[in-house]
């Protein structure tokens, strides 16, 4: 059979899905849908193939990757120490959007982990993952698709146009699900922390264990930390980065109240302003680019990176963005659109 060529978007069909296993046995990357986002994957076993994940990402080797796994038996082989609550979650959650952070097992390699004594897992709910990693057979490494502090690709034609023939291939599992990364949840330490917010919230968690999580930056005023390095010297999780999940046009939140008000101040200097609003209705002012999000958050979650994409592309001045209203709801969303202001107006090569 002829193979398709390099970076190509393959339908994911048996046929394309055993084609790509061999590929990662072989020690290539490939693009991989998952409910969340799409990953760059490579056989976590192998120290070489991993190594391509950092290079094609362009992402610093001290950022640890989420191991993916078949099912929950496999937990075993990656993590050392495994909590009662957490084969609670696993139950709970998995196959589905939570990274659980545990003591890692010997055999995990440091490129894997950052060189960290800890290793995240999940084991991701979309069919064609799951059909990868059984037909794999073992742990695939996958960070988001994205050129590192970029938006995460949730379409194969994200994945093309952010890595291009840097992948072997990019299998089509269509739009993603979920649409923002996975809820991380460190289970390494004394006290269950979420690293990371996602679909999976603080409360959903605490239904099952009987305790609710820390929720880092939640007790700060701001319910998005935007320190360089929220966790101390090494960035442990690099999407807890303030720079992060970036458009290159300069993006700025605003309330409700102030949004078009704001819109027609930089339109009235001549700047080009593309909007993207939630609850506002278009002000019919015909110098504004203006764009419609959902307003239930789920449906925005999943068209929130293929929005952000989108206004990027335009070339506008400006991304003025509707704030979001600050209920457990949103928070997620909320922590990736404060980390996109603040990483945002850079060139592509700066971040
Ligand atoms: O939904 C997701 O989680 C997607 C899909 C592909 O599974 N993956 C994803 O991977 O978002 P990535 O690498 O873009 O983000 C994973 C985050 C990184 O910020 C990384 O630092 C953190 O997880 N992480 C991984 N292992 C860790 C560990 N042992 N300790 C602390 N943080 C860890
Ligand atoms: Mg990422």
């Amino acid at each position: 059979a002829t193979h398709p060529a390099r970076g190509h978007v393959d339908s994911a069909t048996p046929v394309a899905i055993e084609r790509a296993a061999d590929l990662l046995r072989a020690g290539d990357i490939v693009g991989m849908p998952t409910e969340t986002v799409y990953g760059l994957a490579a056989d976590a076993l192998n120290p070489l193939a991993v190594r391509k994940i950092f290079a094609a990402k362009g992402r610093p080797a001290d950022h640890p990757l989420i191991v993916h796994l078949p099912d929950v038996s496999h937990l075993p082989q990656w993590a050392a120490a495994i909590p009662k609550d957490v084969i609670a979650l696993a139950n709970a959650f998995w196959p589905g959007p939570l990274t659980l952070i545990l003591k890692r097992e010997a055999g995990v390699p440091d490129e894997v982990t950052g060189g960290q004594d800890t290793v995240g897992v999940r084991v991701p709910a979309h069919p064609v993952a799951l059909q990868l990693l059984r037909q794999f057979g073992s742990g695939i490494a996958a960070p988001s698709a994205n050129r590192f502090g970029r938006i995460s690709p949730t379409t194969a034609a994200h994945v093309q146009e952010e890595l291009g023939e840097r992948v072997a291939v990019i299998l089509d599992g269509g739009a993603c699900e979920v649409g923002i990364e996975s809820t991380i949840l460190d289970f390494s330490r004394n006290q269950p922390e979420i690293l990371r917010p996602g679909a999976i919230t603080a409360d959903d968690i605490a239904r099952v264990i009987g305790r609710r999580p820390r929720v880092r930056g939640e007790d700060q005023a701001s319910p998005v930390q935007h320190d360089a390095h929220p966790s101390g010297d090494a960035p442990r999780v690099s999407g807890a980065l303030a720079a992060h999940y970036a458009p290159s046009t300069p993006l700025q939140l605003f309330a409700a109240t102030q949004l078009v008000e704001q819109a027609a101040v930089l339109a009235g200097e001549g700047s080009r302003v593309a909007v993207l609003a939630h609850s506002v209705a278009s002000p019919d002012d015909a110098r504004l680019i203006w764009r419609q999000a959902p307003a239930d958050p789920v449906a925005y979650a999943h068209d929130l990176y293929a929005n952000l994409r989108a206004l990027d592309a335009l070339g506008a001045d400006f991304i003025l963005i509707e704030d979001l209203p600050g209920i457990p709801a949103w928070r997620a969303i909320a922590d990736r659109l404060g980390r996109a202001a603040v990483g945002s107006g850079a060139d592509q090569d700066e971040t």
